[in-house]
């Protein structure tokens, strides 16, 4: 659980992080790394190793093996652990705030950061970090294209992809399109600012029909860029009074995937059956992918 990551943050010292950066490094080669390759990355003892590993293994960020040699990986929490750190060095956040939502493929926390002239307030950004690959494998590789065809999947490696190409298109994206700021990105996690408003299915608009009309442009101008969003949903979308904003990017595709057709469908008419339902608008799913095509046709 993250709660374990935060409940211990602050007593980690800055040869835990060697020791857990050690483990990361070493799990590139192999799935447990031996005691006297961790040592390489600590300048400490191997007494000193041994009673600190024990303690990482007690609070759960790390994992022992005696077979078929011991030796050690780090869990998620431990993982979790080493990009806090980064960001708190560096200076993105400096406080780590309330959870705010576990999906199947992330936990999403509130930080903060300090302002840096007195008279104002501090900066609450949104940490998302990335939980792929901890359900099942062969989910993971069906659903998500990005790791298709890659060998050597391991969790690291999908959360840390996942992680990083949701950063790089919401870079490409904002401000064109109406999502949240992307402010930094660490191993298979990133922060952004704070969606406006609320998800929409939680929502009661007042005006739906100009809600869904922003959704519908907005839906068509990131086809004009060429991507579909591919997990569309009340869900993902944030309202306020101001407009709307489209969060959660990792699975998106080009509109050249050969399922593109089939996915941009389903996340029209994900949007259109959601306001049919809970509002009675009713719009031509047809009419309407031809109005999201129509800049890409011409
Ligand atoms: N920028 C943001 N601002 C406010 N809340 C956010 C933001 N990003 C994520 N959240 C909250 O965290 C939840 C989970 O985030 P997100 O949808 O990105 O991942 P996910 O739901 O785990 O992915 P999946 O939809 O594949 O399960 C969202 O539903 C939303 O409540
Ligand atoms: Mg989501």
């Amino acid at each position: 659980m993250i709660g374990d990551v935060l409940n211990i943050f602050n007593e980690l010292k800055n040869s835990d992080f060697r020791i857990l950066t050690g483990i990361e490094l070493g799990m590139r080669n192999r799935e447990w790394v031996p005691v006297p390759e961790i040592l390489q990355y600590t300048n400490m003892s191997v007494e000193k190793l041994i009673y600190r590993l024990d303690w990482l293994r007690r609070k759960k960020l790390v994992v022992r093996t005696y077979q078929p040699y011991e030796g050690y990986r780090i869990y998620f929490e431990g993982y979790d652990a080493l990009a806090l750190n980064a960001y708190v060095r560096r200076g993105t956040f400096d406080s780590i705030g309330v959870e705010i939502g576990v999906g199947k493929e992330s936990v999403v926390l509130e930080v903060q950061k300090k302002p840096t002239l007195p008279i104002s307030s501090p900066e609450t950004y949104i940490l998302k970090l990335h939980r792929e690959g901890q359900t099942s494998f062969k989910q993971v590789k069906r659903t998500r294209d990005h790791i298709s065809g890659k060998e050597h999947i391991s969790w690291i490696y999908a959360s840390r992809l996942a992680a990083q190409r949701e950063f790089e298109i919401m870079k490409e994206l904002w401000p064109e399109i109406s999502i949240p700021k992307p402010i930094d990105c660490n191993r298979h996690t990133i922060v952004m600012e704070i969606a406006k408003g609320n998800e929409l299915y939680k929502s009661k608009l007042e005006e739906p029909n100009w809600h869904l009309d922003l959704i519908l442009k907005e839906i068509q101008k990131i086809y004009s860029h060429g991507i579909i969003h591919a997990d569309l949903s009340e869900y993902n979308i944030f309202v306020s009074e101001e407009g709307i904003q489209i969060i959660d990017w990792p699975q998106y595709v080009s509109y050249l995937h050969p399922n593109a057709d089939e996915l941009l469908k389903r996340d029209v008419s994900n949007i259109l059956s959601y306001f049919s339902r809970k509002y009675g608008i009713i719009k031509d799913i047809n009419e309407v992918l031809n109005f999201v095509r129509g800049e890409i046709n011409k």
